[in-house]
C-alpha cells in the first residue's frame, strides 16, 4: 500500500505508475471541514528522511464526497482505504459514518497520531485510554474494517493498541511520523514554520520495525501493517519477518514516484532465491524474540 499522505488521491501518480497494482490505496487524511494546513515552508530535508508539518491540508469531508470520492471510486480497481482525522471525537464519528457507508471504501484508517495539529490527532494516539474511547464510538459508528495508526512517539505502542483492540479495533498500522525538530542555528528558527514536524523516510525505520515487532510480539494474532522508511523489497520483508501482515510506502515515493512498482517487480524473485513460496510464511519469523525484553507501560 502506498501511506497516507505522501500518494494524494492516486490521480497524482496515475500516469506515472498503475494504481491497480497496489495492495491498496490509502488516501491523505480528510478532516470535517477543509483546511488550507499549516504555514510554509512546511517541509524540510534531513539526513535519511524529511520532516514535514503540512498541518492536514484536505478539501474535507464534503469535497470527498462530492468531488473526489466519486472520481477516485470510478477510476481505480484496487481497494480504497480511506484515512480519517478529526480534533475531537465527534469528528472522527461523523466522518467514519459517512465515509464508511461508501460503497467502495474497503477500510477506514483511523489517524490519531498526526504530529502536526494543534487539537486532536497524537493527542489521541499518546493515550491508551483516550484512543479506546474514540475506538469504542468509531465501532458503533460504522461497520467497515477499523485500521488504527499508531503514533511512535510513546515508549510502549502495545498499551495503546491495547486500547485500540480491547474497543473493536481490527488492524493496526505504524508507524506515523516520529515527532522532530530542525534548526537552522544561525537564523535561530526551526527549518519548517510549524516548528516541529514529523521525521519520515529511511531514518526511522530501525524504530519503525521495532515498534512493530513489539506490538505483533503482544499481540500475534492482530494484523499488522509496517510503515516507516520503506525505500525497497528488501525492507518490505524486514518488517515482515518482524511481524507485518502488510506494509505502506510513504516518503520513498517522493524520492522515486515508481518505487512501489518497482518493489512488487522485485519481490518475488527474491522470495524464490530464498526458497520462499507464500510471503505470508514469512511473517513474525524473526529469530531471538522470546528473550528479548522492552520496557512496557500499565496503562
Ligand atoms: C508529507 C507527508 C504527509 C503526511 N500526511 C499524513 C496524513 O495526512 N495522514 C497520516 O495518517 N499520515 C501522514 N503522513 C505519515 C505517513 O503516512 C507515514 O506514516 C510516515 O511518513 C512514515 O512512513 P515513511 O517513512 O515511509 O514516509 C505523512 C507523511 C509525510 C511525509
Amino acid at each position: 500500500m502506498v501511506a497516507s499522505g505522501t500518494f494524494g488521491y492516486g490521480e497524482e501518480f496515475e500516469e506515472l505508475i498503475d494504481v491497480n497494482r497496489l495492495g491498496a490505496l490509502v488516501v491523505k487524511s480528510i478532516t470535517r471541514e477543509p483546511r488550507p494546513g499549516n504555514r510554509t515552508p512546511r517541509s524540510c530535508e534531513s539526513p535519511s528522511g524529511m520532516l514535514n508539518s503540512i498541518g492536514l491540508e484536505n478539501k474535507g469531508l464534503q469535497g470527498f464526497l462530492k468531488d473526489l470520492y466519486p472520481r477516485i471510486s470510478e477510476k481505480f480497481r484496487c481497494p480504497l482505504v480511506v484515512n480519517i482525522a478529526g480534533a475531537d471525537e465527534d469528528e472522527y464519528v461523523e466522518l467514519a459514518e459517512a465515509i464508511g457507508a461508501l460503497p467502495k471504501v474497503a477500510a477506514l484508517e483511523i489517524n490519531i497520531s498526526c504530529p502536526n495539529i494543534r487539537c486532536g490527532g497524537m493527542t489521541f494516539g499518546v493515550s491508551a485510554q483516550l484512543t479506546g474511547a474514540l475506538v469504542k464510538r468509531l465501532r458503533r459508528a460504522t461497520k467497515v474494517p477499523l485500521i488504527v495508526k499508531l503514533s511512535p512517539n510513546v515508549t510502549d505502542p502495545a498499551a495503546v493498541a491495547q486500547g485500540a483492540l480491547d474497543a473493536g479495533a481490527d488492524i493496526l498500522s505504524l508507524v506515523n511520523t516520529v515527532l522532530a525538530l530542525s534548526i537552522d542555528w544561525r537564523k535561530r528558527r526551526s527549518r519548517i514554520a510549524g516548528f516541529t514536524g514529523g521525521l519520515s523516510g529511511p531514518a526511522i525505520r530501525p524504530i519503525a520495525v521495532r515498534m512493530v515487532w513489539q506490538v505483533k510480539k503482544r499481540f500475534p494474532k492482530v494484523p499488522v501493517i509496517g510503515i516507516g522508511g520503506i525505500v525497497n523489497a528488501d525492507d518490505v520483508l524486514e518488517f515482515m519477518v518482524a511481524g507485518a501482515s502488510a506494509v505502506q510506502v510513504g516518503t520513498a515515493n517522493f524520492v522515486e514516484p515508481t518505487v512501489t512498482m518497482e518493489i512488487l517487480d522485485r519481490l518475488p524473485g527474491i522470495l524464490a532465491a530464498e526458497g520462499i513460496h507464500r510471503i505470508e510464511e514469512l511473517v513474525g519469523t524473526v529469530r531471538g524474540s522470546e528473550d528479548a525484553q522492552v520496557p512496557q507501560v500499565n496503562a
